[in-house]
């Protein structure tokens, strides 16, 4: 007695192919499954034969091998599960009905329900290039996969309902893709809610257009981690292929609900400073992604970045760099995308008020500057713009006027996005601030005005090259914000001022 099935496994973000065959032979009394299976894979054993002792059925007294095919790929997760069921079913001739063109894939509990997995968007995608006809997959799962068209997607809640099913005795209903959409979300934060602060906010505008990295640095209570929540609420929306590429992150991480199966938020993940490196660019014994993946697309914002782990802050470096994150591990590499605004927030010394107008600092200059330190210097020049940002005056807060909401700043930024998608079609570029070095020439042309403002910056200031490549790519935002082809000095200069020597050269306690 032998049956063949299909099965979808997952290595990282990569879905491929998987054959389950069972063979029933007379001899002694075993059950095996080979085909590089890992510990989770091997339970499967326990849970299929309790889940067919469910619904009464036994299994027979000789020798049962459970191949994986490709032998030679490791097999991990509990997704193959349901296929296992289907090709014992078949195998000891409990399912009469042809099975060609049907794949499964799904966790069975030792009651016979079926339960969800991760990864069912990717595997779908997957299913749906092979030529699936209909893919099976667990009902709590069904919403994601039947996102995905060119494939008939069923949502299996138990085995007895699926084995109905494939009989023809009682049919399960066809998935259909519905997104709970929500209306007008009036808890939502809104710029209006923020006091005075236009220049803070003027700068966040131009973070926000360009896409670049920030940092905020001020006394606490100055409304720094207020403006960071604010900011993906004037981000433009994401595209369809963004949303599936963020969606692709989280349903491997089992973070896909029903009610909202794709992803159409920019995400905004903030981790807590005890966060290891793991948990921040992804890994563990089978690689999951990280805070910067589960970031994919939108936000990460680190708040009280001095608070954070040094090293583990180093290690996201490589990552921002290349927008990916590789994991290796014995069973092979691992990517992960990871293309982010990074947002920091932080005091400027460890009583937090170095710098304050008002209030005295209790800091020596030796420790401003150990705190400072706290942040590598490579990692300090990844944030293109650095804020400052001071406690709001008496007079903002009780002005009456209400400050421009976030929906009138989104269509400036708007403007700005439809200017670079322009620049940049055809590249994989999606915003000024991902320009590579090497072609910074090419899309920035400067004015002389500008030349000289840049010389000048150069010389006073000892600039990095990476600094200077820094200030080209927010001039080029500055730029774009007044609809200028060619940065001229003004854009320049704006540039400058938002550059880190501005902050580190600033003398103590002096403002
Ligand atoms: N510009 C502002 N307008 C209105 N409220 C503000 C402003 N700045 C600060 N606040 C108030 O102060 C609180 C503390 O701000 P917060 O963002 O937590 O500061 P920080 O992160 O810099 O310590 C905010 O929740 C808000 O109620
Ligand atoms: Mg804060």
């Amino acid at each position: 007695m032998f049956s063949k099935i299909s099965s979808l496994g997952l290595f990282g973000l990569n879905a491929f192919s998987v054959e389950v065959e069972v063979a029933v032979a007379r001899g002694m009394p075993r059950f095996d499954i080979v085909g590089l299976p890992d510990a989770s894979v091997r339970e499967s054993r326990e849970r299929i034969r309790l889940a067919l002792n469910a619904i009464n059925i036994n299994l027979p007294s000789g020798r049962i091998v459970v191949n994986l095919a490709p032998a030679d790929v490791k097999k991990s997760g509990t997704m193959h599960d349901l296929a296992i069921l289907v090709a014992m079913l078949a195998a000891l001739g409990g399912i009469n009905s042809s099975l060609d063109g049907k794949c499964f894939i799904g966790e069975v509990s030792l009651s016979g329900e079926v339960r969800s997995v991760n990864g069912v968007l990717p595997m779908t995608i997957l299913a749906r290039n092979l030529g699936v006809e209909e893919l099976y997959v667990p009902a709590e799962n069904a919403a994601e996969a039947a996102a995905i068209d060119g494939v008939t997607v069923y949502g299996v809640p138990n085995v007895t309902a699926l084995i109905e099913h494939l009989e023809g005795q009682k049919r399960l209903p066809r998935a259909i893709f519905k997104e709970n959409i929500p209306k007008e979300d009036t808890s939502a934060v809104d710029f209006a809610d923020v006091r005075g602060q236009r220049s803070v906010k003027r700068a966040l505008e131009i973070v926000a257009a360009g896409g670049h990295n920030v940092l905020m640095v001020g006394p606490p209570g100055s409304g720094k981690s207020m403006l960071a929540k604010r900011l993906p609420t004037i981000l433009p929306e994401m595209t369809m292929e963004e949303a599936l590429e963020t969606t692709n992150v989280y349903s491997i991480s089992g973070m896909l609900s029903p009610n909202s199966p794709i992803v159409r938020k920019r995400p905004f993940r903030s981790p807590h400073h005890t966060i290891s490196g793991v948990g921040l660019v992804g890994g563990g014994s089978t690689p999951q992604p990280g805070e910067i993946s589960l970031a994919h697309n939108g936000l990460l914002f680190l708040d009280e970045l001095a608070e954070f782990d040094r090293r583990t802050l180093d290690i996201m470096r490589q990552p921002l760099e290349d927008h990916i994150v590789t994991i290796t591990r014995a069973s092979g590499t691992v990517t992960y995308p990871c293309r982010f605004m990074l947002v920091g927030a932080m005091n400027p010394c460890p009583c937090g008020y170095y710098g304050h107008p008002k209030r005295k600092c209790t800091c020596s200059q030796m420790q401003v500057q150990r705190y400072l330190s706290r942040i590598s210097g490579p990692l300090m020049e990844r944030f293109d713009i650095h804020l400052e940002v001071e406690p709001v005056l008496f007079e903002e807060l009780s002005d009456t006027k209400a400050p421009e909401s976030s929906e009138e700043i989104r269509k400036r930024v708007h403007a700005a996005r439809e200017i670079q998608k322009k620049r940049f079609k055809g590249t994989n570029i999606t915003c000024n601030a991902q320009i590579p070095a090497g072609h910074l020439q090419k899309y920035c042309p400067v004015s002389d005005g500008a030349k000289q403002v840049i010389q000048s910056a150069f010389d006073r200031l000892g600039l990095s090259a990476r600094s200077y490549d820094r200030i080209l790519k927010v001039a080029r935002t500055v730029a774009d914000m007044s609809s200028s082809d060619i940065i001229e000095r003004n854009h320049a200069a704006a540039a400058i001022q938002y550059g880190s020597m501005s902050f580190k050269a600033a003398p103590h306690n002096s403002r």
